[in-house]
């Protein structure tokens, strides 16, 4: 039954229920009364009782207990109705996917009812956290799989090149050849390892980067690095310069798969942003040593960026006008992930660079000290 009707019957048993229990009550006594006065003759008030007072009586009180159950089923209505629609809509709008609903505070009944508004509030909020978690978790899902399909394209470029050069005959000494088919192993094993990476996202179903962090001699890591790229920027006629002034014993904390990322992503700018007006392109490839820090320095003569633009530059969908303007594809988003790796990494990096001179690009990482990890 409808809590409305439940409420009418309510109204109709307190109010009209006693006033006909009461005169049927009245008429039996009336009745007894009279059967008995005619048995022993005597007089009782019911027969002296003038009818019109019976009447007024009746309605008198009638009247009374309306006007009581009018007044007590209005506010039963009003402390259980209104918060109940109130609660109603909360739960439709909830239904329907709207966490911002809340109920009106200032209507707000006590005891059950107000119970009631604590847990509704208590459930919303819970289901607000775990939405806007989940929106965010979707976000940076999507975000990291975006990263990893800009990167995928590097060695996928690159093997295309290199097996070009092999079918047009480039490769033409037997160490030319060893050395195209080298690359192009590494390469695909680049891809391998970030289509695993997406594997392992989709898997643990994170917003972190599965490091792999390992000490590495940055001699020899960059030595290896440079030698990798090198070949790249030969085939491309741009002039690579390398120098590592480190000491050989020299070592870091890091992924070595996520810095090549870091190196990768900057060179290819270096490659894609040269100035076509330059006799041949150039890339100054340094690391320098710090009493604490190792420093990375790759600097290129293209045509630079406007001063303006430098401090968003790792941004994430950051392109110069001149960027977008141009036939050069991109979406703004390689240097937001080499900014991520390099402070995942504990560093930073900073950009300098002089409109038609050349940018210049530098990360520090800290050095691995025996004693300090000990
Ligand atoms: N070496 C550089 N020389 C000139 N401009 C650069 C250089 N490196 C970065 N920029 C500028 O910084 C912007 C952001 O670089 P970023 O690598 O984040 O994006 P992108 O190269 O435009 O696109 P994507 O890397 O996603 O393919 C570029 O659009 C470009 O304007
Ligand atoms: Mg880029």
């Amino acid at each position: 039954m409808k809590l409305s009707t439940r409420l009418k019957v309510t109204f109709a048993a307190i109010s009209v229920l006693p006033m006909v229990l009461f005169a049927i009550a009245f008429f039996i006594i009336c009745k007894v009364m009279v059967y008995l006065e005619r048995l022993e003759n005597v007089t009782s008030v019911t027969s002296t009782m003038p009818k019109g007072l019976f009447w007024t009586l009746w309605i008198t009180i009638f009247v009374i207990l309306l006007l009581i159950a009018t007044v007590v089923t209005r506010w039963i209505g009003r402390s259980v109705f209104s918060p109940i629609s109130d609660l109603k809509i909360g739960m439709q709008q909830i239904a329907e996917g709207n966490f911002e609903y809340v109920l009106d505070a200032d209507e707000a009944p006590t005891g059950e009812i107000a119970e009631l508004y604590k847990n509704y509030e208590d459930m919303r909020l819970k289901l607000k956290e775990s939405a806007d978690e989940a929106i965010q978790n979707e976000a940076k899902n999507r975000e990291l799989i975006t990263n990893i399909s800009h990167d995928l394209k590097t060695p996928i470029t690159a093997i295309k090149g290199y097996v070009e050069g092999i079918m047009d005959g480039v490769a033409d000494t037997p160490e030319k050849m060893d050395k195209y088919i080298k690359t192009v192993y590494n390469k695909a094993n680049d891809m391998d390892r970030l289509i695993n990476e997406l594997t392992i996202y989709s898997r643990i179903d994170a917003n972190r980067i599965p490091y792999t962090f390992l000490r590495l001699n940055v001699k020899d890591y960059f030595n290896d690095c440079i030698e990798e790229i090198g070949l790249d920027l030969e085939s491309k006629n741009i002039e690579l310069n390398y120098e590592n002034l480190v000491p050989e014993e020299t070592r870091i904390i890091a992924d070595p798969e996520q810095l090549k990322r870091v190196i990768n992503n900057i060179v290819s700018n270096s490659v894609k942003y040269m100035d076509k007006e330059k006799p041949k392109g150039i890339i100054n490839f340094s690391v320098i040593d710090e009493p604490d820090d190792i420093r990375v320095e790759i600097e290129d003569n293209g045509r630079g960026i406007p001063a303006k633009d430098l401090p968003n530059i790792f941004e994430r969908f950051f392109r110069s006008d001149s960027s977008r303007n141009s036939a050069k594809g991109g979406s703004g988003i390689g240097l937001s992930i080499v900014k991520k790796i390099v402070e995942d990494h504990g560093g930073y990096i900073w950009a300098t660079s002089k409109e038609g001179e050349g940018t210049c690009m530098h990360f520090v990482i800290r050095k691995y000290e025996e004693n300090a990890n000990e």
